[in-house]
């Protein structure tokens, strides 16, 4: 059931059942974090890993201090400026917060998203929502409520509508287990944001190894080497080039701001005409689903400028791209 009923959504999570709610990067699949039961729900009809941590949302940094968490001070230099917001934040969990938000871990991921319906409802709640993206493990996020109905529409309570997703691509999640903050995913919030108010920091980048790896190193975020994946087989780089590499292929293409005359126009998704990197990341998503429905072969994205939420857009369209799966 698709609607905008605040009330609904709060007794369902209060029963334990699963909501999709909106926020300004993706659609998350909400439940109480505080309850056991509700979170393995989550797993399940996401079919997500048991080892794959769960982001906690909550609307105050003072309702954080309240379940025992303890918020580094540069932590809450960044709040100051960007939470409510695309930033998610790793820090030492607190005892109140069950192992299987966070795989066990000693640390938890928190957030406050940036959205009125979201931040409504949170408001209203005394305990946390535990909430990935609301879509089947591996697959694309969901940036409208359409989205979230065609995949998981029948295996959950809810889906609170809050319209199109301003941000587009989910959030930028940064560490402080170690001395200097270290970058895990790069998201809806710029490093060159995050540099300007903590100084320089480190950024590492997942790979399959590391899901694995011991539990003292941080759990790389969007894990999972393929992931943000199409259906259709995806290549990323240098697209002049793979037009003719793939030319007896069906192509369907991914780009900045420029048209291909080779190819079929309708197979063409131009991100930004005016070449803003913040309007591409929040149609990045839309496109790779509207291009999955084509009758095309291959779809060949472009790699974006690396700065900006470009870095974003170029992690997420490189990780779409990989061809083993985990
Ligand atoms: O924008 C977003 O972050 C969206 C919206 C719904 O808030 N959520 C989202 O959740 O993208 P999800 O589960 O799809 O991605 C969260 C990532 C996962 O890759 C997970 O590995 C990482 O965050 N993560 C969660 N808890 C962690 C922890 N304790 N330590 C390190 N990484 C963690
Ligand atoms: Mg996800």
């Amino acid at each position: 059931m698709i609607g905008t009923d605040l009330n609904t959504a709060i007794n369902f999570l209060k029963q334990g059942e699963l909501v999709a709610i909106p926020t300004e990067t993706v659609y998350g699949l909400a439940a109480n974090a505080f309850d056991i039961t509700a979170v393995t729900k989550i797993y399940k009809v996401k079919d997500r890993p048991q080892f794959n941590p769960l982001i906690i949302h909550t609307d105050s940094i003072e309702k954080l201090k309240s379940w025992g968490l303890i918020l580094p001070e540069k932590m809450l230099q960044l709040a100051a400026q960007f939470s409510p917001g695309p930033l998610t934040y790793v820090i030492k969990k607190s005892s109140l917060i069950p192992d299987i938000i966070t795989a066990g871990n000693d640390a938890v991921a928190v957030r406050i998203p940036n959205h009125p319906l979201a931040l409504a409802l949170l408001k209203e709640l005394n305990f946390p929502l535990a909430a990935p993206s609301a879509n089947p493990s591996g697959y694309v996020s969901p940036t409208n409520a359409m989205h979230v109905e065609e995949q998981l529409g029948n295996k959950i309570s809810y889906i609170l509508d809050g319209g199109e997703c301003k941000v587009g691509v989910e959030s930028t999640i940064i560490s402080f287990m170690d001395d200097v903050p270290t970058i895990l995913r790069f998201g809806g919030l710029s490093l060159e944001a995050i540099e300007s108010v903590i100084g320089k920091v480190n950024t590492v980048f997942s790979s399959p190894l590391t899901v694995h790896g011991s539990q003292s190193k941080p759990i790389a975020p969007g894990m999972l080497s393929r992931h943000y994946a199409t259906t259709h087989r995806l290549i990323f780089g240098d697209v002049e080039k793979n037009i003719s590499a793939y030319s007896s292929n069906k192509i369907g293409i991914i780009s900045f701001h420029k048209k291909y005359d080779s190819v079929l126009e309708e197979h063409q998704f131009i991100l930004s005409k005016n070449k803003n990197l913040d309007e591409a990341a929040q149609k990045l998503f839309s496109a790779m689903r509207e291009i999955d429905k084509l009758n095309i072969d291959v779809i060949l994205a472009e790699k974006f400028p690396d700065e900006g939420l470009g870095r974003a857009i170029n992690d997420r369209l490189k990780r779409a791209s990989v061809e083993e799966s985990y």
